[in-house]
């Protein structure tokens, strides 16, 4: 039951393929999440198609902010604020949401404030977690994105490394692809992986001097030449082995920037979030160098890690609470950084 001082914020989120709408009391406790996936209708198209992502957010945004209202028994009268994704993502997605969020706050009276997607899948911890604060470092891993941040605290960070060309989960989709398995590659990647030879196969990696950034395009050309350099031959890869290897292969060079991060800044506290978050190489192999460094590493759920509203209402708390309120122009912002 919610007392006079709770906060209540309705997040809502469409920068992709998920429509997804949810009520979050203080930043941490879910009281709603829903979300309507469009996965099983892109993967006929082996990817998303934005136009027909934007179709179907305008058909689910609705009643999916309406679900989520009625599962937390509450009418948007109750609600202190409106958060909601305005980039990075899909244009026409992100209008969708925007545009609800906005005809919402216009009824009501209510504040909107504007969320970025990737502060959201950081703040997906703080749903799982009550005890974590920060400061910490988090490595964002998703579909577009993959960087090291130190979370200064609720509502200040800084990127510490980016990668330069592909991102993480971008580099797995696309070799999920060539090697059949279709959308969404990641998941069913980590499903072909499971009991594989991670050092069967080698792939070459990108050594940078200097700096935390990543690169994965060198990794996803060395793994394209050993496929095609073995059907040339009319041979196959070993799907499970090529699977593990590969994914360790990422998890490796995401590991080694992440700790160098630790080392420098002395930061004993890793979370790891964002879709690519999920994937069981990458917890693994960072549960066992944590452990050995003595970091105490947090990862979300696995429905947290993946795009949802409830990390959008609570990194909105977190700006609602620190005075950030948005105007009805905000627009949506494909592009935005961190
Ligand atoms: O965070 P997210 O849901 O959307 C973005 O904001 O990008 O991340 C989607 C990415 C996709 O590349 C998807 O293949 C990947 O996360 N992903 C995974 C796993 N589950 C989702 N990648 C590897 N292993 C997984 N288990």
């Amino acid at each position: 039951m919610s007392t006079a001082k709770d906060i209540l914020i309705l997040g809502i989120e469409s920068s992709c393929d998920e429509t997804a709408a949810s009520v979050v009391k203080n930043g941490r406790v879910i009281l709603s999440n829903c979300i309507a996936s469009q996965a099983d209708f892109h993967e006929q198209y082996g990817g998303v198609v934005p136009e027909l992502a934007s179709r179907m957010h305008i058909d689910a945004v609705y009643p999916t902010v309406s679900k989520a209202l009625s599962d937390a028994g509450i009418t948007l009268n109750d609600i202190d604020a409106v958060a909601v994704t305005y980039g990075p993502g899909l244009v026409g997605a992100l209008l969708v949401g925007l545009s609800c969020a906005k005809g919402l706050c216009e009824v009501s009276g209510k504040p909107l404030v504007g969320v970025n997607h990737l502060k959201g899948h950081i703040a997906a911890n703080y749903l799982c977690f009550e005890e974590l604060e920060p400061p910490f470092l988090c490595l964002c891993v998703s579909g577009g994105n993959s960087m090291i941040v130190r979370v200064d605290d609720y509502t200040d960070m800084k990127v510490l490394g980016r990668t330069r060309d592909d991102a993480a989960g971008e580099a797995i989709d696309k070799i999920a692809r060539v090697v059949g398995l279709g959308y969404p590659g990641g998941p069913k990647m980590d499903k072909a992986g499971q009991g594989g030879d991670v050092t069967r196969y080698v792939f070459s990696k990108t050594h940078m001097a200097d700096t935390l950034d990543f690169s994965f395009s060198g990794l996803k050309t060395s793994a394209l030449n050993l496929i095609n350099g073995l059907r040339q031959k009319g041979e196959e890869i070993e799907l499970k082995d090529f699977a593990a290897s590969y994914q360790q292969a990422i998890a490796d060079a995401l590991l080694k920037n992440t700790m160098t991060a630790a080392e420098q800044t002395g930061i004993k506290k890793l979370c790891l979030a964002g879709g690519v978050s999920a994937n069981s190489f990458l917890r693994n192999t960072f549960d066992k160098a944590a452990k050995k460094r003595g970091i105490k590493l947090y990862y979300p759920e696995l429905k947290y890690c993946t795009d949802n509203a409830a990390m959008i209402a609570s990194c909105g708390y977190y700006e609602f609470k620190d005075g950030k309120r948005d105007t009805l122009d905000l627009n949506a912002y494909p592009s935005l950084q961190m």
